[in-house]
């Protein structure tokens, strides 16, 4: 059985991953912040033995490096950074809170690669070692848009980050795929958001689940489509 490591997976998008990775026999490693507080997190681990819930701030190095600590000696198949936040109320042209940016850096951008530093072992352990990263079309440059620069900048940030990785480990046999999970119901992306967090983990898994060498280094939409860079 393979070993899928969730970050955020305790609402959202990422307990819906959690959910239909396990439905499909896939070993979850769900990371979270608070355990102690992710009851519908644990409502569904309560119900598959496959689920593994752990804690992780993908923003503190030391919450890394404990999580790592813990997974000694376990492969790890498919690392899904998912954490993300919006990076602040303020993100404006002549208004911008710089911390909560710095925040959107340290989370969107910095923490996926952190995670793969820290799980690295366990990751090269996979006869076939994949990660994908929860992105967003809201940091493609085609896309011309106005606002959000703290949240746009991470993302637009994170594909460079991750299509650089994919171009070095491509020789390990790594497939290192970028994700757009749609305009997605959660906490998130409100209400009026066009697809429930059900269709985009369905979306996203059904793509994920069929990775082969040549989507390495590609960024996709939810639906499987390839996002325009
Ligand atoms: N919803 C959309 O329309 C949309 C569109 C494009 C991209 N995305 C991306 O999709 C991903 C999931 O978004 P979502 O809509 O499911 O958002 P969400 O409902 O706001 O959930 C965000 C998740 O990230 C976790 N998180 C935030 N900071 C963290 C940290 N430092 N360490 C560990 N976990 C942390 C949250 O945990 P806590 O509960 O502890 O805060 C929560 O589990 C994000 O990367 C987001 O940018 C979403």
């Amino acid at each position: 059985m393979a070993t899928v490591l969730i970050t955020g997976a305790n609402r959202g998008i990422g307990i819906e991953l959690v959910r239909i990775f396990s439905e499909n026999d896939w070993t979850v490693l769900a990371c979270c912040r608070k355990p102690e507080e992710a009851q519908a997190l644990a409502d569904l681990a309560s119900k598959s033995s496959q689920i593994e819930i752990l804690p992780l701030d993908v923003s503190d190095a030391t919450s890394a490096t404990n999580l790592a600590e813990m997974l000694k000696d376990k492969t790890v198949d498919f690392l899904v950074n998912n954490a993300g936040i919006m990076g602040g109320e303020r993100q404006g042209a002549t208004d911008m809170d710089f911390d909560a940016w710095g925040e959107a850096f340290r989370i969107n951008t910095m923490a996926p690669l952190r995670m793969v530093q820290v799980l690295l072992t366990n990751l090269r352990r996979s006869t076939s070692p994949k990660i994908a990263t929860i992105s967003s079309q809201m940091g493609a440059l085609n896309r011309e848009s106005a606002g959000a620069y703290a949240y746009r900048s991470s993302k637009a940030a994170v594909n460079k980050v991750m299509q650089t990785l994919a171009c070095e480990m491509a020789m390990d046999g790594f497939i290192i795929t970028l994700f757009h999970p749609g305009w997605v119901q959660t906490d998130m992306g409100g209400s009026q958001a066009d697809i429930t967090a059900v269709e985009s983990a369905t979306g996203l898994f059904n793509k994920m689940a069929a990775l082969t060498a040549d989507d390495n280094g590609r960024f996709y939409k939810w639906n499987g489509e390839e996002h325009p860079w």
